[in-house]
């Protein structure tokens, strides 16, 4: 059966107004989103800076919301302590960006946060194997990591498809639920698909972003949601 979980709306505030930041996640989650995504670039695994641990402490007072923090760093390990401290309540990184995969997710879950694998567009999925006992997200990039305001790669439907088949299998045998999130080029247009496809956790940048009335937004993509799962029911 699908074990699909109640959608989450995460807006990515790499596209806020980084002059304003502590307000724009307060507006947004006022807003009707539900968590909070971190983007954290490092120019090395990915070709762009973004920002790290201490603007991550900034903002812990200005929600209580979940803080998401989708790491695009190589290394990985060294950052999830620091990360843990910030009050991060999520930490999502590449495989391909650590040597010792396990090693790594074990490390998040004993600092107290829940633990994601994040797979690239072109990344096959026998990175899950093996793992799934330590995961509580995976994220599926349906653009190339490293920029916001991309679009959507159509191919990640299928690969969706794929990986909701895995999760929900994984959790019919007894395993533990696990979110399964879509991250690039979401917008109030394609969610619907995305959803369908067995996507639970949405990450939204641009989309909500670049819009004046964010709450209308969000709106949009929950209608949009629900149409999809009244069409499944
Ligand atoms: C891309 C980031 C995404 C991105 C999403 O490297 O991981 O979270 O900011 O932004 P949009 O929704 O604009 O594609
Ligand atoms: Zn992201």
């Amino acid at each position: 059966m699908s074990h699909i979980q109640p959608a989450c709306i995460a807006p990515s505030i790499l596209a806020a107004d980084f002059a304003r930041l502590g307000e724009e996640v307060r507006d947004v989650i006022a807003a009707g989103a539900d968590w909070i995504h971190f983007d954290v670039m490092d120019n090395h695994y990915v070709p762009n800076l973004s920002f790290g641990p201490m603007v991550c402490a900034a903002l812990r007072p200005h929600t209580d919301a979940p803080i998401d923090v989708h790491l695009m760093i190589e290394p990985v390990d060294s950052l999830v302590e620091p990360f843990a401290k910030a009050g991060a309540n999520l930490i999502s990184f590449h495989p391909d960006a650590s040597h010792h995969v396990d090693r790594t997710l074990s490390l998040i879950r004993d600092h107290g946060c829940k633990a994601g694998l994040v797979l690239n567009p072109a990344t096959p999925l026998h990175h899950l194997d093996y793992v799934m006992d330590k995961l509580d997200l995976i994220l599926l990039m349906s653009v190339n990591p490293g920029f916001g305001g991309q679009k959507f790669i159509p191919t990640t439907l299928d690969k969706v498809r794929q990986v909701r088949a895995r999760i929900d299998r994984w959790v019919d045998q007894g395993g533990q639920p696990i979110r399964l999130q879509v991250d690039g080029g979401v917008t109030a247009t394609n969610i619907r698909e995305i959803r369908a496809a067995g996507a639970d956790t949405f990450v939204a940048g641009s989309a909500i972003f670049s819009k004046e009335d964010y709450a209308a937004e969000v709106q949009a993509m929950r209608a949009e949601i629900l149409a999809a799962d009244s069409l499944s029911a």
